[in-house]
C-alpha cells in the first residue's frame, strides 16, 4: 500500500510540477507583456497561425486540421495548397469509425499517432476531434462525429485526446456545441431544451474536459441563445469556465467571431479565421482589423473594458502555448510510418459493421468469376468533405487490395456501376443521366458471368454527401444506387439453367445511416464509414475472416427517414425555419427515440455481428467506491462485471454494453434505458472466457432537473441490462440506491 501511495503522489507530482512550471512561465511572461503584445496573441496573424511574442521569445501557435490527419499544407493567408511536396500524410479512419470499434484503446493508440504526425510538420494544435451528435441522419459531417450516444461519444473520444497532449500535442475539441447540421450552419439559432443540452449535447465535451482535460475548444458557428457559440456567455463564461472550471483556450470557428464586445465579455479567447475588410471578404494581412484586434485595445485602452477581461484571455492562450508550442518534453514525431499504418488499418478492421451475413468469411480462391461495382471501388475517399480533406501518400482501394490478395488478379473485373462526379465544396453537379444508365447497364451486364459479386458504393466526400457545408438531400443513397444494387441482385438469384446462384455482398462506405431497400435480396452487407489510407487493406481482412469484424454501430439505421425522432415535428426541426431550428425531440435522440417511441428499426445502436458466437452471464452489479486518483476524492459507484464467453468456433471479441433503467424508467419524459457503461473484450479464442469490470461513478445515473437547473440522483431501483447491442439484452441485475 505504501509503495502505491508514494507512486500516485509521484505521478502527481510531476504532473503538478509540469502544470505548476507551466503557470509560473504563464504568469512571468504575462508581467512582462505589453499591452498590444497582450492582444496580439489573441487573434490570427494568419489563415491557420496566432501570433507568440518575438519580443520574450515565445513561439506563435501552429494550429491544423483535422481529426483524421494533418491537412496538406496551405498558403500563408489563403485557402490555397502551398503545393508542398512534403506534406502527404497517412489518412486515419473517420471518427465515425473509431465509435465503432467501442475500443478505448485504439482511440489511445489513434491519438498518439496522429500526435506524431501533428508534431512531425510542427503543428501545436489538433483541430479535432468532433463530438458534435448524430440526431439527423443527414447531417453532411457525421463522419467526422462519433455517433448519437453522448457517453459513447465522450468515452471513446477522452483516450485520443490524453494521447495527444500527452505528446505536447492540443486537441481543440469541436464544435461546442449544437452544431448538429450544415445546413444555415453559419447563421442557425439552435432552441433545445436545457436538459437536452445538458445531458445529450454538452456531455461528450464535459466528459472530456472532466477525463481528458483537453486543453482547447472550438466554438460553433450557430447560434444558441441568440448569441453566436463563439463568444455565447452562457455556454462559455457560465457552464465551460466557471461550473466546469476548464482551463484552456476557447478557439473560434473560421469565420465564427461576429462583434468585439461579444468577443471579448463572453469568452473567446483566439479569434480564428475573421474575414476583415468589411467581413465580406478577406483582405489581404488585415489581421489588425479583427475583432479581437485594434477595436479591442481601444476600449481596454479607453477603460471600457478590464484589464482583468484580457489577462485572462492572455493567461489561457499562453497556458496553451507553453503545453505545447514551447513544451520541452513536445515530441519531434514521425510522418507515415509503418507504426501509423498498422494503427490505422487496426482501427479500420474493428470499425468495420457486419450488419448482414452468409457468406463470409470468403474464400476468393472459390470462385471463378469475381466482379467488384461500384464507384467507391476504386475512388479516394480521403479527398474531398470539406476542412478534413486530406493529400495522402497511400490511399488503398478495395479494388486493388482485392486484387493484391489473389495470385490471378485478372480473376477479379470490375464494373464503375455508377458515377458521382468529382470532390467539391461547391454544389453536386449535374450528372449526365445517359452516362449513369450506361454505367448500371454495363454492370449488370458483367454480372451476368459472375459468380461473386462485390458491391462497394455508398456515400462519399462531395456536397450533398459526407461535405462540410450542406447537408444531405436524402435519406437514401445517391446515385442511383438502390436500382443498380437491386438489378445486381436479380441477376445473382436467377441462376442459369442448373446454375447455383451467384453471391451478391455489399460494401458501403459513409458517416451515417442510410434507408436499405433491398437488404432481404443481397447475401451480406458491410458498413465501413471512411477506412483512410489502409482502407481497402483493412477491408479484405475482414471479408477474408483474417480479422474477424467486431464493429458495433455508433447511430441507429432506422427503417425509413420519417421514423427519426425529430421528423414528426415537421421543418422546425429540422432544417429549421427563418433561422431557427427547434429539437423538439429533446432528449429522445437516437435510440432513446426509437425506445420511446416504440419504433423497430432496422440496426440498432450497439449492434455488429461476428464470424464466432458470444455468451453473456453472471452479471454483478455492486456499490464499489471509486477514488479520483487525481484529485484523491472519493466518489460512489456501481461496479459492473459480467462474463463473456466465445461460444464459437473461431476468435473475436465482443463488446459488453450497460443500458440502465432509472427507477422512473416508465415516465413519460424519461428514457427506457441508456448506455452507461461499456467494455470490449481481448481477442477470445473459441471457448475461452474474460470477466469484463465496469464502473459507473454514481454521477453518471443522474439526470438534469429543469425545475431546480441542477443535476439530480433519484433513489429506487436501477436496472442494469447488460448486453451486445441495444435491443439484444442479455442479462440484468438491479441495485437499489438510496
Ligand atoms: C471550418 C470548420 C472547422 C475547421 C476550420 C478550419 O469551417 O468548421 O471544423 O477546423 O474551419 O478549417
Amino acid at each position: 500500500m505504501k509503495k502505491l501511495f508514494l507512486f500516485a503522489s509521484f505521478i502527481i507530482m510531476t504532473m503538478g510540477a509540469d502544470a505548476q512550471n507551466v503557470e509560473q512561465r504563464v504568469e512571468d511572461a504575462l508581467g512582462k507583456m505589453t499591452l498590444h503584445e497582450k492582444i496580439q496573441v489573441l487573434h490570427a496573424q494568419s489563415k491557420f497561425t496566432s501570433a507568440g511574442v518575438p519580443r520574450l521569445g515565445i513561439r506563435q501557435l501552429n494550429m491544423d486540421d483535422g481529426p483524421h490527419g494533418v491537412r496538406e499544407e496551405l498558403e500563408w493567408n489563403t485557402w490555397s495548397p502551398a503545393h508542398w511536396t512534403n506534406d502527404s500524410v497517412v489518412a486515419f479512419p473517420s471518427l465515425t469509425c473509431l465509435a465503432a470499434t467501442w475500443n478505448r484503446d485504439l482511440s489511445r493508440r489513434y491519438g498518439h499517432a496522429l500526435s506524431e504526425e501533428f508534431a512531425f510538420r510542427g503543428k501545436d494544435v489538433i483541430l479535432g476531434p468532433g463530438v458534435n451528435i448524430a440526431r439527423t441522419p443527414l447531417n453532411g459531417r457525421a463522419f467526422e462525429y462519433m455517433g448519437e450516444d453522448p457517453l459513447l461519444a465522450g468515452e471513446m473520444v477522452s483516450p485520443y485526446i490524453q494521447a495527444a497532449q500527452q505528446n505536447g500535442v492540443a486537441c481543440c475539441m469541436k464544435h461546442y456545441v449544437l452544431n448538429d447540421q450544415e445546413t444555415d450552419r453559419f447563421g442557425v439559432n439552435v432552441n433545445v431544451s436545457e436538459r437536452a443540452l445538458r445531458e445529450i449535447y454538452l456531455e461528450p465535451f464535459r466528459r472530456a474536459v472532466d477525463k481528458a482535460h483537453v486543453w482547447s475548444i472550438m466554438g460553433s458557428y450557430n447560434l444558441y441563445n441568440g448569441e453566436h457559440c463563439c463568444h455565447n456567455d452562457i455556454l462559455i463564461n457560465r457552464i465551460l469556465k466557471q461550473e466546469w472550471q476548464w482551463d484552456g483556450a476557447l478557439v473560434s470557428d473560421w469565420g465564427g467571431t461576429t462583434s468585439t464586445m461579444q468577443a471579448a465579455l463572453n469568452g473567446l479567447d483566439i479569434e480564428m479565421g475573421t474575414y476583415t475588410d468589411g467581413k465580406e471578404r478577406e483582405a489581404a494581412f488585415g489581421y489588425n482589423d479583427y475583432f479581437l484586434a485594434d477595436k479591442f485595445e481601444t476600449l481596454i485602452k479607453e477603460g471600457k473594458i478590464p484589464m482583468s477581461v484580457l489577462d485572462d484571455k492572455v493567461r489561457r492562450v499562453l497556458r496553451l502555448i507553453y503545453r505545447t508550442a514551447m513544451n520541452p518534453q513536445k515530441i519531434i514525431g514521425s510522418q507515415c510510418s509503418e507504426a501509423h499504418y498498422e494503427v490505422c488499418r487496426e482501427i479500420g478492421e474493428e470499425g468495420i459493421v457486419l450488419l448482414k451475413n452468409g457468406p463470409l468469411p470468403v474464400d476468393f480462391s472459390k470462385y471463378k468469376k469475381i466482379l467488384v461495382v461500384g464507384e467507391n471501388g476504386t475512388r479516394s475517399l480521403t479527398e474531398g468533405g470539406g476542412s478534413s480533406e486530406l493529400k495522402t501518400l497511400k490511399d488503398v482501394s478495395p479494388l486493388e487490395a482485392l486484387r493484391n490478395q489473389l495470385s490471378m488478379p485478372s480473376s477479379i473485373d470490375y464494373a464503375q456501376g455508377y458515377y458521382s462526379g468529382k470532390p467539391m465544396y461547391s454544389k453536386q453537379e449535374k450528372l449526365d443521366s445517359a452516362k449513369q444508365a450506361r454505367l448500371h447497364e454495363e454492370a449488370v451486364e458483367k454480372a451476368k458471368d459472375a459468380d461473386l459479386i462485390i458491391y462497394v458504393g455508398g456515400l462519399n466526400k462531395n456536397h450533398g454527401q459526407d461535405c462540410e457545408n450542406g447537408d444531405r438531400e436524402s435519406y437514401d443513397l445517391p446515385f442511383g444506387q438502390n436500382e443498380l444494387i437491386a438489378d445486381l441482385a436479380a441477376v445473382t438469384s436467377s441462376p442459369k439453367r442448373g446454375e447455383k446462384k451467384g453471391t451478391l455482398i455489399v460494401v458501403t462506405f459513409g458517416g451515417n445511416a442510410y434507408a436499405i431497400p433491398w437488404l432481404d435480396t443481397v447475401d451480406a452487407l458491410v458498413h465501413c464509414w471512411y477506412l483512410g489510407s489502409e482502407s481497402g487493406n483493412a477491408l479484405v481482412n475482414v471479408l477474408t475472416g483474417k480479422v474477424n469484424p467486431s464493429g458495433k454501430l455508433p447511430v441507429t439505421f432506422a427503417k425509413r427517414y420519417e421514423d427519426y425522432p425529430y421528423v414528426k415535428f415537421g421543418e422546425r426541426a429540422y432544417p429549421g425555419i427563418k433561422g431557427q431550428v427547434y429539437y423538439d425531440e429533446g432528449i429522445f435522440v437516437g435510440y432513446r427515440g426509437f425506445d420511446k417511441n416504440k419504433t423497430k428499426v432496422l440496426f440498432p445502436f450497439g449492434y455488429g455481428l461476428s464470424y464466432t458466437t458470444f455468451d453473456l452471464k453472471n452479471v454483478i452489479v455492486e456499490v464499489a467506491s471509486l477514488v479520483e486518483e487525481t484529485l484523491n476524492m472519493k466518489q460512489d459507484a456501481v461496479e459492473v462485471t459480467v462474463n463473456v464467453t466465445n461460444t464459437g468456433s473461431v476468435a473475436g471479441k465482443e463488446v459488453a454494453q450497460v443500458y440502465v433503467a432509472s427507477p422512473n424508467s416508465k415516465k413519460k419524459d424519461m428514457p427506457v434505458k441508456e448506455l452507461k457503461a461499456f467494455a470490449k473484450t481481448r481477442l477470445l479464442q473459441p471457448g475461452e472466457s474474460e470477466t469484463l469490470t465496469m464502473t459507473i461513478p454514481l454521477d453518471d445515473l443522474r439526470y438534469w432537473n429543469e425545475q431546480t437547473h441542477q443535476w439530480q440522483l433519484d433513489k429506487g431501483k436501477y436496472t442494469f441490462h447488460v448486453g451486445v447491442s441495444s435491443t439484444d439484452l442479455r442479462t440484468t441485475a438491479s441495485l437499489n440506491i438510496e
